[in-house]
Order: C-alpha cells, then structure tokens, then sequence
C-alpha cells in the first residue's frame, strides 16, 4: 500500500510504524522514548506528525500506517509543537549537565539545539534538585536529575525497574543492588544519560 509523507508517495506494509517509514526514507523525526526494537510507549510527544487525511497530531512512534495516509513532518505547526514538548521536559530536569555527562550523546540537549527549545519557557513547576548520582553496581549509575521518565528502561529491563507515582513526582526506581544485573544496553538506549556507565 501507499501513503505520503511530506506530498511524497512511499510504499508501506502492514504493521510498519510511521517513524520507521520515515527514517527508513530519510525523513528527519526526533524521538526520545522511542528506540529501534524495544519497547517503549508514548510520552515524549517529542516525534509528533500530522496527519493531513485526519487533521489530527500523532505521535509517529506509536502510529501504525494505513493505506492513503498523508502525513506531514515539517511545517511550523509540527515544529512548534515539538519545540513545547521539549520545552515541558527541559522544566523538570537541571539545566546544567555535569560529567560524565557528554552533550553528544544526550539526545534531549541535541534536540533542545535544534528545536531552538527555552530551559526556563516553563520553569519551574517540579522540585527537581541537583542531588549525588546513585551507585547501582560495578561501573553503573542513576542520575535521578537526569530522568525524563521516557520509560525506556522500565519497559524493556528484565530486572525489576518500575515507576512510582504520576505526575512531576513520578520516577524511576530501581531494583536494590542484591538483585540488580547490570544491562549496558540499558545506558546505550537511556536518552539522556540518566543511566550511564562510569568508573567508580
Ligand atoms: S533512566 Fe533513562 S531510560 Fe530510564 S526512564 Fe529515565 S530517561 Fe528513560
Ligand atoms: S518518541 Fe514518540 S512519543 Fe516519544
């Protein structure tokens, strides 16, 4: 079947994701709680298309593509709105990045670039505050301040990561060190560098 993205006709199967079909063909969408193979669910907004045959905003990471379907990833009304959901996310998290923190690899503060996204647009409605990073075990650690509770971790680690509460208080927690595998993927899918890997 066929839909188009940006007035351009591509060829899709059944089942495919939008944001697939997109960086499969080149189309630039950004995606925070969203990695290649694993599972996430949406709460970034970050990857929001419209989609022109509904007049609706979607998010691509979750959208499976349907036969006709018009998609439009780059006017003004798309990149403002990723540039809000950015904004919310950038008013709780610290506004500094410290070591080992390494801006290349933080796709928040690349994005943050990009989108052209204010740290203090919605400053400041959470209690966020700079504390230590937490030692999980050999060189693994949790950056609390970090965390955009993308998910990412608690969806697709084997060894117990689950979120507590809602809202500005939710927040990842994890299993104690006794029971705790370390997966490194972990660190190569977290977005942000809450989790990392670094010499004690
Ligand atoms: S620790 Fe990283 S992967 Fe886990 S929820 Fe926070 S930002 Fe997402
Ligand atoms: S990447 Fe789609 S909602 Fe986060």
């Amino acid at each position: 079947m066929k839909i188009k993205i940006n007035n351009k006709e591509i060829e899709v199967f059944v089942g495919e994701k939008l944001i697939e079909v997109a960086h499969s063909h080149g189309i630039e969408i950004p995606a925070l709680c969203y990695a290649p193979g694993y599972q996430h669910q949406a709460s970034c907004m970050v990857c929001v298309v419209k989609n022109l045959t509904t007049n609706q905003i979607i998010p691509s990471c979750t959208t499976l593509v349907t036969e006709g379907m018009e998609i439009d990833t780059e006017s003004e009304e798309v990149k403002r709105l990723r540039t809000m959901s950015l904004e919310l996310l950038l008013s709780d998290h610290i506004a500094v990045c410290r070591p080992p923190c390494n801006p290349k690899k933080c796709k928040l503060q690349k994005y943050a670039v990009a989108y052209h996204a204010k740290w203090n647009r919605y400053l400041r409605y959470s209690a966020i505050k700079a504390t230590h990073p937490q030692h999980i075990k050999g060189n693994f650690w949790f950056d609390v301040t970090k965390c955009i509770r993308c998910g990412l971790c608690v969806y697709n680690s084997k060894d117990g990561f689950t979120f507590k509460d809602r809202g500005f208080g939710m927040q990842v927690v994890l299993p104690t060190e006794s029971v705790i595998n370390v997966d490194e993927f972990l660190c190569e899918i977290c977005p942000t560098q809450a989790l990392y890997l670094s010499e004690l």
